[in-house]
């Protein structure tokens, strides 16, 4: 039973990341360009962007929720090297910066929304790229590990 949390937390954490780069990514790809020059562009990106904040902040509040407990998780067990805790640094401030522009390109009458999304976007996909690489670096570690001299 013990691989529970982890299983449920690694489905949040991998569904939450679909919900706001997924979204992010549509509304750059096509639901931006597809409005653009029309009459309504303005009011119905506000609208869109109104019903899609909820589900970014509940995307949020998964990442962070799910993220922390995978990282305390290889914490605690010792098992990564030191190198995985640098690239969760820059994982984590890129991750802030997908947050936070995410959340202000969802503001009502922003005429800059597809700038803030395209930046989100960017720093979203070297977020997955950076977790890739910790991925990699966890399950090296779980079949090489580190075995240390035994002190006298
Ligand atoms: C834009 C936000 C984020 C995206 C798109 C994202 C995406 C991902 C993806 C695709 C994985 C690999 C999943 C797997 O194969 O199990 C992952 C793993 C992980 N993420 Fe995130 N993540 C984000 C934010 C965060 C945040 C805020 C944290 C920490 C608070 C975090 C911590 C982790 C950890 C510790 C892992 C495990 C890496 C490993 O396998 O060793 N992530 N993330």
């Amino acid at each position: 039973m013990d691989f529970i949390l982890p299983f449920l937390a690694r489905w949040v954490h991998i569904v939450s990341g679909m919900i706001v780069l997924g979204g992010m990514l549509f509304a750059a790809l096509a639901l931006l360009p597809g409005l653009k020059g029309s009459a309504t562009e303005q009011s119905m990106g506000d609208t869109i962007a109104a019903r899609f904040r909820p589900w970014f902040l509940l995307g949020v509040l998964g990442l962070l929720v799910s993220g922390f407990y995978n990282y305390y998780r290889h914490v605690v067990a010792k098992d990564v090297p030191s190198m995985y805790h640098m690239i969760f640094g820059m994982k984590f401030l890129l991750a802030l910066h997908v947050f936070a522009v995410g959340y202000l390109a969802l503001g009502h009458n922003k005429p800059k929304r597809a700038r803030l999304i395209g930046g989100v976007v960017i720093s979203g996909l070297v977020v997955v790229v950076l977790s890739n690489w910790m991925r990699v670096l966890s399950l090296e570690a779980l079949m090489h590990p580190i075995v240390l001299p035994a002190i006298k």
